[in-house]
């Protein structure tokens, strides 16, 4: 695909989002040569720095492209850092951008980027649309001269209403094809092959439905706890910060019906229609009884002490914000109908691992005797780390007579020719360069996400009769979700 010559304007750029994700992607697209030929950054947020420093910041002085630097030739860094500008917006992002304006119109000549420029929002939320109003206000937003394009970053919304208030806001100042909202997880190249594996194989597809599958479970584990980010993770807490948006979008992936081809709006039709079609839990028993909440509370890991999350920095030592969820729902489909979804989210779990497990139904009729519990064909597909796709299926154990035991077929990604595997903020940043929105969540799509989060997580405010349980650093969440999944076997905790 082309991609066109261009500026990318980063609200937020002295933020760590900047230098950890987006000037590392860059750095690597620009040593795979997929940068255009005219290409300038312009950095800006209401720190003092010079282009000098902004350059050091982000790329010489950079923890997080030491590494890489130094297998580079030292032209290709010098040339990647001398298209780097920064811009001091001053005291406030709500101020005249009018001598923001006249900086991108001097880069825009000098460079010749011809007045096609992404502007990146990774301010803090509140602050989007006070960016975009002001982009508006200095007219530049119009597309008149080049394209104009607006990442944004999440959390795009707090709630429904607020995430229907932001679209509406940005939609005064930008139209929803120039609007790419991230999801990161959208990047991965395990998130996308989904879809190919879905769609491109007949040997999935037909059994993919109510009738093959006994149901779904999918776990995103990290072992970390909230790190340094107490602060914001108290206000948000694992259903906004993970399950809202990363996993509803790998939700998204295994509900959808097959789009009539690889284009965007398709792409997404779709997936607005599989995430409309989640049943929204409304009553309160029904939501008591398939929603599991809990809190890590300190404990010991190999003799060392870790801190429970309420004694974390920035949280509330009364907080009732959740750093583990599981969820278990039906979704309302003539696919579906009846097939029961689990998802659950956490820190401080015993390792970090994301994974799809599809459980197919047992076979109707036993005629062999099984050695080990589990008799049906399950298809796991990790998304992270160890990427790959197992299949766990039925086989003969030698010697006498028809005992069955189960067998892996593991395929790892990492067994492939291919070595250069795009990073998921370079995949995105390229894919969004290059106008390709497939990636990028549209506002119908994130909003009908939150119609399905909105109640559980006022059901969760309401404190009414709602369990807060506490589990401790290293094991698998409270023992009480095993009680979500009971009747359709145990959660498969991976690497036990
Ligand atoms: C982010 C969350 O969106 O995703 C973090 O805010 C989380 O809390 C991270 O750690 C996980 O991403 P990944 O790619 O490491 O699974």
């Amino acid at each position: 695909k082309k991609t066109d010559n261009q500026m990318l304007v980063i609200f937020g750029a002295s933020g760590d989002l900047t230098a950890r994700k987006l000037i590392p992607g860059l750095f690597n697209l620009h040593l795979a040569g997929h940068l255009p030929k005219n290409f300038v950054v312009l950095g800006a947020s209401r720190s003092d720095m010079s282009d000098e420093d902004f350059r050091d910041r982000v790329v010489y002085k950079s923890p997080y492209l030491k590494d890489k630097i130094k297998d580079a030739p030292e032209s290709k860094v010098k040339a990647f850092a001398d298209v780097l500008y920064y811009e001091d917006l001053g005291k406030d992002y709500d101020t005249d951008y009018a001598p923001l304006r006249k900086r991108v119109e001097a880069l825009k000549d000098k460079h010749d980027t011809s007045g096609n420029i992404i502007y990146y929002l990774s301010t803090p939320p509140t602050l989007y649309e006070t960016v975009a109003k002001n982009l508006a206000d200095a007219e530049m937003n119009t597309q008149n001269h080049g394209w104009k394009r607006l990442i944004v970053e999440k959390p795009f919304g707090y709630s429904l209403e607020t995430a229907q208030n932001l679209n509406k806001g940005l939609h005064r100042f930008f139209e929803e094809h120039q609007i790419y909202r991230i999801d990161h997880y959208l990047g991965k190249e395990t998130v996308q092959n989904l879809l190919v594996t879905r769609f491109s194989n007949s040997i999935f597809e037909p059994l993919w439905n109510r009738n093959y599958i006994h149901h779904v479970e999918i776990t995103n584990a990290e072992s970390v706890g909230v790190e340094k980010r107490g602060g914001y993770y108290d206000k948000s807490g694992a259903l906004r910060d993970m399950f809202q948006n990363h996993l509803l979008q790998l939700v998204s992936l295994v509900v959808m019906e097959p789009p009539i081809g690889d284009d965007a709006e398709e792409i997404r039709n779709e997936k607005v229609k599989a995430l409309k079609s989640l049943r929204v839990m409304k009553d309160e028993q029904t939501l008591y009884d398939n929603t599991i909440r809990a809190q890590y509370v300190a404990s010991e890991i190999n003799g060392n002490k870790v801190k429970g999350y309420r004694e974390e920095d920035g949280v509330d030592p009364d907080s009732t914000t959740e750093t583990y969820a599981a969820i278990k729902f039906y979704v309302d489909n003539w696919r579906w109908h009846g097939t029961p979804f689990y998802v659950r989210t956490a820190k401080r779990m015993p390792t970090k691992v994301t994974e799809i497990v599809i459980h197919f139904k047992e076979p109707h009729h036993q005629i062999f005797q099984e050695s080990g519990m589990h008799r049906d064909n399950k298809l796991v597909i990790r998304i992270q780390p160890d990427e790959g796709i197992l299949i766990k299926f039925g086989v003969k154990v030698p010697g006498q007579g028809f005992k069955v035991e189960r067998a892996n077929m593991d395929f790892y990604y990492s067994s492939l020719a291919e070595t250069y595997v795009m990073e998921a903020y370079e995949r995105l940043l390229l894919d969004a360069m290059q106008g390709d929105a497939t990636l990028y969540a549209r506002a119908d799509e994130v909003e009908a996400a939150w119609e399905f989060v909105d109640p559980i997580l006022n059901y969760w405010k309401s404190g009414k009769d709602v369990r807060m349980y506490g589990y401790a650093a290293g094991v698998w969440g409270p023992e009480n979700a095993d009680d979500l999944i009971d009747g359709n076997g145990i959660w498969r905790n991976p690497g036990e």
